[in-house]
């Protein structure tokens, strides 16, 4: 195909023959791609490849699951529906994550390259190369083993972002075990209920992380999560911030003494794991308060993360890749820790925040190793906004070739100002949308596709999204409707740890009879087959790209003895996307009052985290319930903005 058609035929459904049916309209928003990315994409034939793909996924994942992966033992059957909505991938095939992000690349000339960068918040530097990081990873999974930590054993890392906590992922995944990452900003509750439900024996954590200059008390919260979850017997502790901490004798032990120990050996085989093997958790927040473990598997998560990295943001042997998430998230699952190691990647990873010391600090820090795509999200390049262009234009950003945007939609205005600023008008902006439970970016462009401010553009290739109505009829151009996925992919959660039942009635019973995935959002597609998101339909909020569950912030202000009962509700936000608005009803006898809210508030920063605090926390007498007992947040959440109150005919009173 060439540049010309590659540039011009963006649209669902046009033939093959390079010729657009229905072009988008050029006077809209429309940013052509520039033709240097079209004619240095890994992936120059697309769009003929996305026709290609849909028309055949079993042949075309085979293909991707050759190309970006090797394999001990080659899989006899691409895909088993059998069981769906049980997917299986890759059936019978023998691999290992760690083996494909690091071992094959100690055996070549990729030994020296660098690994990972990272830099610290107060600005301290550290990298590893490929072999470096192999070793340490080596040593930290001997340690593990010597533990007792065993194949198919879950571990909980609940750690800072420094680089021993993608060494403590890749050590697990190395000998064949089970991790599940709390991210660092979660609080006691919030960790101790993940143990629990994981039910992990060993814990990972650090005396502390760095946060603005200041340090958070990982460890002191470690301890009373452990103190509620006493299945953990043993806590590996990472020095980061040389605060005193308090170890438990013969349960807590530090990381850097076991590894100067003999048994932390630089070598270690990568356990042959099935392809449909456990590879990790992740718990993320649903529609009830109890945390949802996302399960995904050791074989079909390589092959999609790895495959949407070089595709969608055409990772080369020379880039300096960037993606400022949070490794505790999946975003930096997949895009700081995996996809980049088994691609061969050089990584940055940064330790703090976006406007630390000043609102400079990711421009600096893409000037000075030379940032050749960074990944961020909606929030980080709105709070950034704010404080306008002069900070941006104080350095050299011109290593940049690529941008990247993820976790809610981004509005254009942020996006162009991304565009113009950030990208100079030379950097496509990749707006990929996915989710926990996808694995990798679903709906997202590639360097190739024309771009329009606000939109995920198209499904990536082999991916059947679609906007339906209730009764699975194709939504018309422009109405909103369910985004649905219609056919199976490789990076697919297989299931919720130890509660398939959930797994089944959270993704698959809103279009059972089709047996289609429903994502939990709502979105709409233009005429011209672009995807445009608009939010969760389900009680989920997005707080600054964090997915929280009204019923888990619920949850932790009903356990205040205070508190009967409360609703919460997320209001749209300029800066953070939304921010929760809380509603609590008090028990008898007690009075609210400013101090009351404060002290409720804390409680949720307690138990939950800091993410989760409301902004606003207001006392009623009465919940506007169905009568069924549903609280109706539609309604308070219309009353708090002043908008049409709707259908209330099940209102009980
Ligand atoms: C939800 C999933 C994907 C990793 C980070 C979030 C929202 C995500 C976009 C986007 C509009 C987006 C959706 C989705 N979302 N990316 N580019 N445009 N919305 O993962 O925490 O599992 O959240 O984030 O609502 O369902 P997550």
């Amino acid at each position: 195909m060439s540049d010309q058609s590659a540039n011009s035929q963006a649209i669902e459904g046009a033939p093959h023959s390079g010729v657009p049916d229905n072009l988008p309209a050029a006077e809209s928003d429309l940013y052509q791609p520039p033709q240097s990315a079209i004619a240095n994409a890994n992936v120059a034939n697309y769009l003929d490849l996305r026709h290609e793909a849909l028309a055949d996924i079993e042949a075309y994942w085979d293909a991707r699951a050759r190309e970006v992966i090797d394999w001990f033992e080659p899989y006899e059957k691409v895909l088993d529906a059998s069981g769906a909505p049980f997917f299986k991938w890759f059936v019978g095939g023998k691999t290992n994550i760690a083996y494909n992000a690091l071992d094959r690349h100690v055996k070549m000339w990729r030994k020296n390259k660098l690994a990972l960068i990272w830099e610290a918040e107060d600005g301290e530097r550290r990298t590893y190369s490929y072999y470096q990081l192999w070793q340490e990873v080596n040593k930290f999974a001997n340690v593990l083993k010597s533990m007792g930590v065993q194949k198919g054993d879950t571990v909980t890392i609940y750690m800072g972002r420094i680089p021993e906590l993608a060494i403590a992922m890749l050590a697990v995944t190395k000998i064949g075990a089970v991790h599940s990452v709390v991210y660092g900003g979660f609080s006691e509750q919030a960790l101790a209920s993940r143990i629990e439900d994981a039910q992990s024996k060993l814990l990972i954590t650090c005396d502390g992380a760095w946060l603005r200059g200041k340090t958070v008390n990982l460890k002191d919260i470690a301890d009373e999560a452990v103190k509620r979850s006493p299945i953990v017997h043993t806590v590996i502790v990472c020095q980061r911030t040389m605060q005193e901490v308090q170890m438990t004798q013969a349960r807590d032990y530090w990381w850097h003494e076991l590894m100067a120990l003999p048994i932390a050996s630089p070598v270690c085989p990568s356990e042959p794991m099935d392809a449909e093997d456990p590879l990790f958790i992740l718990y993320t927040s649903g529609t009830t308060g109890r945390p949802k473990g996302v399960l995904h598997t050791c074989g079909g998560y390589q092959v999609y993360t790895a495959t949407t990295l070089k595709y969608v943001f055409d990772l080369k042997e020379d880039d300096c890749w960037w993606c400022a998430a949070d490794p505790g998230w999946i975003t930096g699952h997949s895009y700081i820790v995996y996809a980049p190691l088994i691609l061969g990647a050089t990584g940055f990873m940064y330790e703090g925040a976006p406007d630390y010391p000043y609102p400079n600090r990711y421009w600096k820090l893409v000037e000075e190793y030379s940032i050749t795509i960074l990944y961020t999200a909606p929030t980080a390049i709105r709070g950034l906004m704010r404080f306008g262009d002069a900070w941006a234009e104080r350095h050299d950003l011109s290593s940049l070739r690529l941008l990247g945007s993820v976790g809610e939609p981004i509005n254009p205005e942020a996006w162009r100002w991304y565009h113009r600023v950030i990208g100079q008008e030379r950097c496509p902006i990749m707006d990929t949308w996915w989710q926990t439970e996808t694995g990798g970016c679903m709906i997202t462009p590639t360097p190739v596709i024309p771009l329009k401010p606000g939109s995920a553009t198209l499904p990536f290739t082999g991916i059947d999204a679609a906007v339906v109505r209730e009764d699975g009829s194709t939504c018309e151009p422009n109405e909103d409707g369910y985004l649905v996925i219609k056919r199976p992919w490789p990076g697919m959660a297989r299931t919720v740890w130890g509660d398939p039942d959930r797994y089944v009635e959270q993704y698959w019973s809103e279009f059972a009879k089709q047996g289609w995935y429903f994502t939990g959002d709502s979105a709409r597609r233009d005429a011209d087959g672009y995807f445009w998101i608009i939010g969760r339909m389900d009680d989920v909020i997005k707080v600054s790209g964090y997915r929280l569950g009204t019923a888990e912030i619920e949850s932790a202000l009903v356990s205040h003895p205070d508190v009967a009962e409360s609703a919460c509700i997320g209001i749209p936000d300029e800066l953070r996307g939304n921010v929760i608005h809380a509603f609590c009803m008090l028990n008898a006898g007690v009075t609210g009052s400013p101090d009351l809210a404060d002290t409720l508030k804390l409680h949720v920063r307690h138990e939950v985290g800091p993410i989760a605090v409301p902004a606003e926390l207001s006392f009623v007498d009465s919940l506007p319930k169905t009568r069924s007992g549903k609280i109706m947040r539609r309604l308070l959440k219309a009353q708090v903005q002043g908008l049409p109150i709707g259908d209330v005919s099940t209102l009980a009173e």
